[in-house]
């Protein structure tokens, strides 16, 4: 698998580290807030795992499915949910944890979506961010690392479903993903 990427960006330390930072300014912030985290699968998995363990306050989590990119590096532009969330959100501080931001299109579906079930607030929290590929103006809360416009596996992120497993983040060689 490492030799379809021509470079490392995060080793795991790096991550680990910045996950860690990010948990603990989460406590603080939610303390008393008893927050929901909703992870977007099935990419911000690793994340969120890593991420609540370094939470030290109570919380609840859930998981959203919405359709992604399938065989593409391509953005379809259209989302659709898979899978909803189970937790009654109203009134809830929500924490919506995802694994990169690139057009910031399912962000903005995400944010719709939940945000007509009435929480209390809503937060986001990703782990990369590529601030060049935004199509639209979003806000982002939290954001682990920014990165160039490059496409990045690895940490829970994939390429066909692939990569995930990689316990760092790397570019993907664009010969895997372009077709000649
Ligand atoms: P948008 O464009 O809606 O995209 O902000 C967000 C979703 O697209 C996927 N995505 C990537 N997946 N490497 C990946 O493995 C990337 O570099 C990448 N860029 C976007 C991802 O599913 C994310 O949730
Ligand atoms: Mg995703």
């Amino acid at each position: 698998m490492n030799n379809d990427l021509s470079a490392v960006l995060f080793e795991e330390n790096v991550i680990r580290m910045r996950i860690r930072e990010l948990g603990t300014e989460l406590s603080k912030v939610y303390a008393e807030k008893n927050p929901v985290l909703i992870c977007v699968l099935r990419g911000a998995v690793v994340f969120l795992t890593d991420l609540m363990r370094h939470i030290t306050i109570p919380l609840e989590i859930d998981f959203m499915g919405i359709s992604s990119y399938g065989a593409s590096a391509q953005s379809s532009g259209s989302i659709t949910v898979k899978n909803d969330i189970n937790i009654d959100i109203k009134g809830r501080h929500v924490i919506i944890v995802e694994d990169i931001v690139d057009t910031g299109l399912s962000l903005r579906f995400l944010i719709g979506h939940l945000d007509i079930l009435s929480p209390a607030s809503i937060a986001t929290c990703v782990l990369l961010d590529k601030p060049e590929a935004h199509k639209i103006d979003i806000h982002i809360d939290y954001v682990g690392f920014e990165i160039g416009n490059d496409f990045v596996v690895g940490f829970g992120l994939d390429f066909n479903e692939k990569y995930r497993n990689l316990p760092y983040v790397g570019i993907l060689k664009e010969e895997v993903y372009i077709e000649p």
